[in-house]
Formats: structure tokens, sequence, C-alpha cells
């Protein structure tokens, strides 16, 4: 999986907006971003209408990453949402299909049904978004494993992923995808500590943060814009590389929990 995607949180809200949407995508693509974040929440099918858009004709060579509603997630409903996502986006597959967050639907006809998808060439991978550690321990024990990832609020200013979670995941090589890598563009932009590391490196806060969450073990960013010149700012991120002293006054300004704290979300 790549290190680095593009968010659509946002994307095909307004149809005004579509063309300059895909446009964007597009641009992103050229610079060389092959992972595409969706779900079929965004826009209500909206953002993955744009990703079908930007995408014809280059499909090949892409990481597309769609989120299904827990309320879908019953065995018949999973199918029909996956159906649904990719007559939007007009492929024939996901590469990672997610449950977008924990819901009631007993978590064994949900895996069942992902099976099936995978069966069948419609979904590549599985995983889930938005699970702590009690939520994580109820997917059923073989699925666990398997796991493409566990997609959840992570940045500098909200680390409560690092309490027992990430730890869970790395024991089993499972990627931690960092959401709203940039806190939302949050005052924590506006971090003094973030400053002075970025003067360091001529580089943006935008891209220490992202930096920051790709110096930690596994762990993939999805950052959101509709600008090709930010975008191009937040791909260059991957190249930093911050030094020991970097990290530590990162860290200080923006401790790891050190006590049990609930997973944020947004
Ligand atoms: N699984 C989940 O429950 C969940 C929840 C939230 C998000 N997500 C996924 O994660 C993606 C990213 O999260 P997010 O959209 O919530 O937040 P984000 O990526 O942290 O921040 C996006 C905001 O930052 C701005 N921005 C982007 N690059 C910037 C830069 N270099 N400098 C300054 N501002 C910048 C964007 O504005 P412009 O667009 O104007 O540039 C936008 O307002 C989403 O789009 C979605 O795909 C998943």
């Amino acid at each position: 999986m790549p290190a680095f995607g593009l968010g659509t949180w946002r994307m095909g809200e307004h149809p005004d907006q579509f063309q300059h949407e895909a446009d964007v995508i597009r641009a992103a693509l050229d610079m060389g971003v092959t992972l595409l974040d969706t779900a079929e929440m965004y826009g209500e099918g909206g953002a993955e209408e744009v990703i079908g858009e930007a995408i014809r004709g280059r499909r090949d060579g892409l990481f597309l990453v769609s989120k299904f509603y827990p309320h879908n997630a019953s065995r018949n409903g999973v199918i029909e949402a996956c159906e649904r996502s990719l007559r939007r986006m007009d492929c024939d597959s996901i590469d990672l299909y997610l449950l977008h967050w924990p819901g009631s639907v007993p978590l064994s006809q949900t895996f069942e049904a992902l099976h099936e998808l995978q069966a069948q060439g419609k979904i590549r991978d599985f995983g889930v978004s938005n699970f702590n550690l009690a939520d994580l321990e109820k997917i059923p024990e073989t699925d666990q494993a398997i796991l493409g990832c566990n997609q959840v609020f992570y940045n500098l200013a909200h680390r409560e992923v690092e309490w027992e979670v990430s730890a869970w995941c790395r024991e089993r090589g499972i990627p931690v995808m960092a959401y709203s890598p940039l806190d939302q563009a949050s005052s924590l932009l506006h971090s003094d500590a973030i400053a002075e590391v970025a003067a360091k490196h001529a580089a943006s806060p935008a891209q220490i943060a992202l930096a920051w969450l790709l110096h930690q073990p596994d762990t993939v960013v999805i950052p959101k814009s509709s600008r090709a010149a930010r975008i191009q700012e937040n791909l260059d991120a991957v190249a930093i590389e911050l030094s020991q002293e970097d990290l530590s006054t990162l860290d200080n300004a923006f401790p790891a929990p050190n006590q049990p704290v609930r997973l944020g979300m947004r």
C-alpha cells in the first residue's frame, strides 16, 4: 500500500464543483499520487462519482480505498453497497474496502460478505475504520490477522490511537491509516514547535505534520485538498527526513498519551 494518499471527504457535494474536483484528482495522479481514499458517505456517493470521472482510462496502478456505512454491514448490505460503489467509480474492483465505523450488525456477517466480495474479485483486501481495541477484539479471530488497515483519526494533536490500538495493529502487521492528518487545518498548523522544525527543513507546517506521521511505524497518510498546489506540497512531505532532535521537539510539544484515552473520531 502506498504511504501517501489523497482524501476526498467534502468532495462530490456540489455539482458545480464536480469538474474542478475531478481535474484536481487527475492533477494529483499526474504528480504521482496513487492512493485515493473515499467512502459511500462522502457526498452520498458524489465523491465516488468524482473519482470515477477522474480515473477514467487510468485505473491501472491506482490503489482505491472506499468504505461502507455500518448500517450496510449486513451480509447482503455489504455486497450491494460494494456494487453501488463500483458502479459510481466505474471500475471492477476496490483495493481496500473498509467498514467506516463500528455498528450493531454482527461482524461475522460483515466479514462473510467481505470474503465473498474478495472471492469474486470485487475487492482485493478489506479492513476497518475507527475501531478501538475492544472493537478490534470482536473481529473474528482469523480475520484479525489479515486486516488491510485500521483507518483512524491520527495527527500530532490527536495521538489517542497510540494508547493500545497502534501496538495491537503493529503486532499483527496491520497498517494504521491516519485520517485528518492535518487535523483539518486546525490551529495545529500554527504551532510554534512545528514552525521551528519547519524552518530547519525549509518546509511548511503541513509538511512537518505529515512527515511526523510518516515517521511512525506502518503509518499511511491521506490528507485532503481541493487545490493542486497543496497536494504537491503535501506529497513532497514524503521526502522529508526528520532528525531525532526534530522528533523530540514535536514529541515534547505534542506528547503521546500516558493513560487510557478514548480513540478520537471526526
Ligand atoms: N474514516 C473516517 O471516519 C474518516 C474521517 C475523516 C476523514 N477521513 C478521510 O481522511 C481524509 C483527510 O482528512 P480530512 O479531510 O478530515 O482532514 P485533513 O486532511 O487533515 O485536512 C483537510 C483540510 O486541510 C486543508 N489543507 C490541505 N492541505 C493543506 C496544506 N498543505 N496547508 C494548509 N491547509 C491544507 C484543506 O483545505 P483545501 O481543500 O482548501 O486545501 C482541508 O480544509 C478525508 O478527506 C477522508 O478521505 C476519514
